[in-house]
């Protein structure tokens, strides 16, 4: 695999490689082996035009415990408030040896700009384009759902995963339609009309606009966060009441099926789209979700610069 833009970009096969992967190096870092030497002499970049805790970090440690040398590059205080463009930007990285850039960005298809511009040879991974995708994102939510509903391994054949709220702004709801799909999972939205995309009908997935409803059978419900710096409209009447129709409770989760798990991939607003009660409780797997991204990234970075290129 050369860069990493999109989960539509990914077979079957390439998902589950990434996931196995993925599971043997987390098994590899539990077992105390400390740094693992595949990325020794690799420089490994990330650039982000937008705020990131939980990407950027772990993007960080998975490059470091495969020994990669890292340089992390925020916009925000560098010459791209003199106006420097992406393409001078990639150029002065790829200049200092960048093997891998992680590219977070506000436009969507900047990730597929960079890497297709013959700007820079190394690879790119999109770490979040605009709206657009996550998918590292999406993988480390595959894998997460993987270990708990199907003892870490094979497809997620026959579970299905229920997306709530603000899917119109969601890089992660996009990029989780199209992997869950792939690995055989049932995918329901639910969202305030106005916060569903146009043309969601067209997307493999169910619809609808009652949460309650679409929990009923569900094994895996995802909170999405509501990206107010992104919305330029008022798109419902009062948080409050966006709370009252789509925020999870205790009361919600308690209609979902027996052993099934939550998850949000963060940053969360507590008390609007996720109650604290929930968000604590033992069927959350939030911080877990943090945890496994970062094997879920050492295996990419590996798979892309170190591991065996012909298979994925
Ligand atoms: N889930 C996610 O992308 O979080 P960050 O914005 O903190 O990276």
């Amino acid at each position: 695999m050369k860069h990493l833009l999109s989960t539509a970009d990914l077979t079957r096969d390439d998902a589950i490689l990434i996931l196995d992967t993925a599971n043997q190096l987390a098994q590899a870092t539990s077992q105390g082996v400390g740094k693992l030497p595949p990325l020794r002499g690799r420089t490994v970049v990330n650039l982000f035009y937008e705020d990131s805790t939980r990407t950027r970090i772990s993007f960080e440690a998975a490059a470091k415990r495969l020994s990669a040398d890292v340089i992390n590059f925020a916009a925000k205080g560098s010459s791209v408030s003199k106006g420097e463009s992406l393409k001078d930007t990639a150029l002065t990285l790829e200049a200092m040896g960048a093997d891998a850039i992680v590219l977070r960005h506000g436009s969507s298809g900047a990730a597929n700009t960079l890497a297709n511009s013959g700007w820079i040879s190394g690879s790119v991974v999109n770490a979040g384009d605009g709206t657009h995708e996550h998918p590292t994102q999406a993988l480390l939510d595959a894998y997460t759902l993987r270990r708990h509903l199907r003892e870490g391994a094979g497809d997620l054949a026959g579970a299905t995963v229920t997306i709530v709220g603000d899917i119109l702004h969601s890089r992660v709801a996009r990029s989780n339609v199209h992997l869950l799909k792939t690995l055989g999972a049932n995918v329901r939205l639910v969202a305030p009309p106005t916060l569903l995309p146009f043309g969601v009908d067209t997307w493999d997935a169910d619809v609808s606009y009652d949460l309650e409803d679409a929990l009923v059978g569900a094994d895996a419900v995802m909170m999405l966060r509501i990206q107010q710096e992104r919305m330029n409209a008022a798109y419902f009447p009062t948080i409050h009441e966006y709370s009252q129709r789509y925020g999870l409770n205790q009361v919600r989760v308690n209609l979902m099926n027996q052993g099934s798990i939550v998850m949000h991939p963060g940053p969360m607003n507590r008390g609007v789209e996720i109650t604290s009660e929930v968000a604590d409780s033992p069927q959350s797997v939030i911080v877990e979700q943090v945890t496994n991204g970062v094997s879920v990234r050492m295996a990419v970075l590996y798979l892309m610069l170190g591991g065996n290129e012909a298979t994925v």
